[in-house]
């Protein structure tokens, strides 16, 4: 999955851009392409469309104040609540008994949510919160996989003015206590456990872990209060230890309370979550409740073409961003129909992806290239084989697609009827900020497409400098934006130094956010995003792009993923990790063809010193290899200062330092 390679290949053949299809078009949200040139006649302004989509107690006087750029302030002394705009103006609105949430659980069990549920739900969660100590501007650790519970809780500590603060349920105990003691959570919700594979995982188990390392830090003294959600059912015995709550029990204590939406200043903080840490550490973020839930709507909007009833799937896991804004916060203010499934697409069988569409007639499907891939490794026949006339638009994420797999899902996902969105965003940014209109621009396979209207972004060299269309550089975005990642407590110098600094001139005031992906803006101002601009190999004192390196390898025939990193004699050789197509782990032809191929397209002085095959890449949830991971097993680096609990596949390292070993 963390291949990038047909998508940095500009070789790999498509049928060139596609106009949007016209049985869409005639349909969709927006159809004019006016608005690009309206959102630059009138910026800031214009971004009072996206304010519109939401319900104000009070107005903001300022759409945007930059007084303290780049620290912006979107909605000035506007008064709202995410929870009343996601949940309760759509029951006031007379749709309180249409279905917000379509649940599937990991063993086939379904639960359905109207929004009147949904309402019903979210106020007795926040009353247990409130009864629980909980106040506005305190922070809930929700650690809980794909259940419905875990968007309620969510928009329980949002009525209430509180903070939310995901946290990915595969991470292990250490790195929810740092992500807990990061964000200075005081309460948590987590459940007893839940399936995956079809095995049962104790979360309990590993929440008890991190409770108690955090209780016998200095900082914390006192028990956190913990409410546990019953997944498992009478499968499990959980033990609830002090101050620890079973979530139904809270739930039938407080059913039919009245909370009232707490209205909340545009400004103050919606939640935390931590960047995926692909080096390093993670990171906590920080997001507006104005700007953010502004930016969600708005792009699910325009970008996913959503409006009430309408229904969407979003493969992401709620604890990444993704999650929260194209599984909660977007759709959920769309007043849509939101699909959530629990556990692996795979699991029980390779049908399932293409039942829950069918089965939920699902219109607007999000996920991501690593899993379209997977896809079309296990054949068209699956897709053939249900009814996917439901689809209207279907979306990527988080890697670059690569032209032929956008073909692939096109053709046999979109039956060239629905238009694909590759939508290109960060966790800081929000929601999506690159991106066709999909009734308006043409697509063009393998390029995200432009920027979306309001938005304005500027490739640059080394040195700061614009560089012309077709030159690769840096990926710098030169205007503010209503979802933009924001400060909270200390963390003003560092964002600065992160985001800000590299690419502005703070004497002129012009302020450049460094999005640290590098990529090429082509005549029409369609942006191809090349990989990340610190995915780079040093090697001997020549730089190379991981991404560059790994569509040499992957370009092989019978090699499906790839990653280079150096090591040897003073980081002068060139190290290969490669997965073949059938698996084999010993291949002398394979691989020489890999050797040759790095050889060919990159240089004799990049020739491999050595190429091992491995079952899988370790891999983030987001589908990106870590090269800190492939570098502790050849013994460049430490795991220990790498976030290992970052990756999809821990599992990975031990067989890939047995594999090195023996090579
Ligand atoms: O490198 C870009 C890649 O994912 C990074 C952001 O990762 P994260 O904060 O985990 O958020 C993932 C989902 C929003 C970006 O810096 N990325 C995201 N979308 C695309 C992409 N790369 C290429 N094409 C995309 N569509």
């Amino acid at each position: 999955m963390g291949k990038r390679a047909d998508c940095s290949d500009p070789r790999v053949a498509s049928d060139g851009p596609r106009p949007p299809p016209s049985g869409f078009v005639e349909k969709a949200n927006v159809a004019d392409g006016a608005l690009r040139d309206e959102f630059d006649r009138e910026w800031p302004g214009c971004w009072e469309h996206a304010a519109a989509l939401l319900e104000w107690d009070e107005p903001y006087d300022d759409v945007l104040e930059d007084d303290d750029a780049p620290f912006y302030h979107w909605f000035v002394g506007g008064r709202l609540n995410a929870a009343k705009n996601c949940v309760d103006r759509h029951v006031a609105a007379g749709r309180k008994n249409q279905v917000a949430l379509r649940w599937e659980g990991a063993r086939g069990e379904r639960r359905t949510y109207t929004y009147f549920d949904l309402q019903r739900e979210v106020q007795a969660v926040a009353a247990a919160l409130c009864d629980l100590g909980v106040a506005a501007d305190d922070v809930v650790t929700l650690y809980l996989p794909t259940l419905p519970e875990l968007p309620i809780a969510m928009l329980a500590c949002a009525r209430i003015g509180a903070r939310h603060n995901v946290v990915f349920a595969g991470f292990a105990p250490d790195a929810l206590r740092e992500r807990m003691d990061g964000a200075n959570s005081s309460a948590l919700i987590t459940c007893d456990g839940y399936v995956r594979r079809g095995t049962a995982i104790d979360q309990k188990r590993k929440a008890d872990a991190a409770l108690t390392a955090l209780s016998g830090s200095d900082s914390r003294s006192e028990q956190i209060p913990t409410v546990v959600v019953d997944r498992l059912g009478k499968s499990h015995e959980t033990q609830l230890g002090e101050e620890q709550y079973a979530y139904d029990s809270l739930v039938e204590r407080f059913d039919g309370a009245e909370v009232p939406p707490v209205s909340r200043a545009a400004t103050a903080p919606l939640f935390h979550i931590h960047t995926s840490g692909t080096t390093g550490k993670p990171e906590r973020m920080t997001h507006a409740i104005g700007g953010y839930l502004a930016g969600a709507a708005w792009t699910s909007r325009t970008v996913f073409d959503l409006s009430a009833g309408d229904t969407h799937w979003c493969t992401a896991d709620v604890g990444w961003i993704t999650g929260h804004s194209y599984v909660v916060y977007g759709p959920l203010s769309r007043g849509a129909t939101v699909v959530l499934t629990e556990g692996t697409l795979r699991y029980p069988d390779r049908h399932r992806p293409w039942e829950v569409i069918e089965r939920n007639g699902v219109e607007v499907f999000y996920t991501t290239p690593g899993v379209i891939r997977t896809f079309r490794k296990w054949g068209e026949r699956f897709p053939k084989s249900h009814d996917l006339s439901s689809l209207r638009l279907l979306g990527s994420v988080g890697e670059p697609i690569g032209a032929d797999t956008w073909e692939w899902y096109y053709e046999h996902v979109g039956r060239e009827e629905c238009p694909i969105v590759d939508t290109w965003w960060q966790t800081e940014t929000g929601s999506v900020l690159l991106s066709t209109l999909p009734a308006v621009d043409e697509m063009k396979p393998g390029a995200v497409g432009p920027p979306l209207p309001g938005i304005e972004v500027a490739v640059v060299n080394e040195h700061g400098r614009e560089l012309p269309p077709g030159e690769p550089g840096y990926l710098t975005i030169t205007r503010p934006w209503p979802s933009m990642l924001v400060p909270h407590d200390n963390d003003l110098y560092w964002l600065l130094a992160e985001y800000w600094e590299q690419f502005s001139d703070r004497r002129a005031d012009t302020w450049r956010y460094v999005t640290g992906d590098r990529a090429v803006v082509d005549e029409d101002g369609y942006v191809t995003v090349t990989g990340r601009a610190d995915d780079v190999v040093t090697l001997g004192n020549r730089r190379l792009g991981t991404a560059e390196l790994e569509a040499a390898i992957t370009a092989v025939d019978g090699v499906t993923e790839g990653a280079a990193i150096a090591g040897g004699d003073c980081g002068t050789e060139l190290y290969v990790f490669a997965t073949a197509e059938r698996g084999q782990l010993e291949d002398d032809e394979l691989r020489a063809a890999i050797a040759d191929a790095v050889a060919d397209r990159i240089g004799e002085f990049a020739r491999p010193a050595a190429v091992a095959f491995t079952p899988e890449l370790p891999e983030t949830h987001t589908g990106k290899t870590m090269y800190r991971v492939l570098e502790d097993v050849i013994g460049e680096s430490s795991l220990e200062d790498a976030d290992s609990s970052s990756l999809r596949n821990p599992e990975i390292v031990g067989e890939l330092s047995a594999l090195w070993d023996g090579e």
